[in-house]
């Protein structure tokens, strides 16, 4: 069996070794133009020319979960795409927006700028009540984002393509149920793929009718959020404030207005990373499985777009 890696953002050696030694009976080489066919690929970000020299591909693996990148690519017809199922970011996606939702719901920057004036100022609690959280997307990091703000007892809401049963979650699913989600939510986390249904999905309109003094928490993919909307309302005082980790331009450009915006903070796209060694051990688990004939998760519907 033989696997070429092109993945152009990561340091290949690393991921060469680990993967050589999950799979020591496969020939596993880094790809480069002009390279042998291989039976399967591991890939981040690869370049159209990948795959206009690899058709025969059986299974393409990403290193990551959104594979939106991926799929404006030229795609090998045969080829099955699998991305990383959780592989650990489940976890680092929970302690990232709880951290963002309890820094906003606590005024924890309000206080971090009291005390570096020297101010000792208490000030008055929060109801919890008047802070419902939505949750967009209930795939496997949106779930484990709801799981873990309902051990914080915040209102979650959740809103999915297809109807999903969530225990102490208010869920809605569909176009038709959208704008009920945003009216009973203030503070809203966007775990969605980017698709052509979802891009954009964030803007005047639909941030509009999410409760006075909203939040947005944007950890899944820039093109999502109409940056414009967000700064006019964040201006006209209806949002309160934003954190984002993802960008339309990454690294965000110096001279964008979200570097300076006093009520965003801004992380360069680290809510959840790739973690290698488990990942290797997924890839690695998921390539065994599909040479045996089975199903494996996180297979992508191309079509679908996720
Ligand atoms: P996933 O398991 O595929 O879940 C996607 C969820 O979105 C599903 O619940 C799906 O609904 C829902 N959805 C898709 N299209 C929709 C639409 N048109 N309307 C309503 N709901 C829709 O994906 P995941 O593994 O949780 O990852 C989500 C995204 O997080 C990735 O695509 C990636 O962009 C982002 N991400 C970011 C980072 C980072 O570091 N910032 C790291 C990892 C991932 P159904 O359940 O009904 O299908
Ligand atoms: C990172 O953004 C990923 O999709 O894994």
């Amino acid at each position: 069996m033989n696997i070429t890696f092109c993945c152009t953002n990561t340091d290949p050696e690393p991921w060469l070794a680990g993967l050589r030694a999950a799979l020591p009976q496969a020939k596993i080489e880094l790809w480069q133009t002009g390279a042998s066919p291989a039976d399967y690929a591991v890939v981040w970000a690869p370049p159209q020319q990948f795959f206009d020299e690899q058709p025969q591909l059986k299974a393409v693996f990403a290193i990551g979960a959104g594979v939106d990148a991926l799929l404006k690519l030229r795609l090998p017809a045969s080829a099955s795409f699998v991305r990383l199922d959780d592989a650990g970011m489940a976890v680092q996606m929970a302690e990232y927006v709880c951290h963002a939702v309890i820094r906003h719901f606590r005024e924890l920057d309000v206080y971090a700028a009291d005390i570096s004036q020297g101010r000792w100022t208490a000030h008055p609690p929060r109801n919890r009540a008047d802070f419902p959280v939505g949750v967009m997307g209930l795939g496997v990091l949106g779930q484990r984002v709801v799981q873990a703000l309902t051990h914080f007892e915040f209102p979650v809401n959740g809103w999915s393509r297809t109807a999903k049963a969530i225990e102490g979650i208010r869920g809605f699913h569909g176009d038709e149920q959208r704008d009920d989600f945003l009216a009973a939510s203030r503070i809203l986390v966007n775990l969605l793929p980017l698709t052509v249904d979802t891009q954009g999905i964030m803007n005047r309109s639909t941030l509009s009718r999410l409760q006075p003094g909203g939040y947005v928490i944007n950890v899944a993919r820039g093109a999502h959020l109409v940056d414009e909307d967000l700064l006019a309302l964040l201006d006209s005082g209806h949002l309160a404030g934003a954190t984002l980790d993802v960008f339309r331009t990454e690294p965000l450009p110096v001279d964008h207005p979200f570097w300076r915006h006093p009520n965003i903070t801004i992380t360069p796209h680290t809510s959840a990373r790739t973690l290698r060694e488990t990942s290797i051990a997924q890839i690695a688990g998921k390539l065994l499985a599909l040479q045996r004939g089975e199903l494996v998760a996180g297979l992508v519907d191309v079509g679908r777009g996720y």
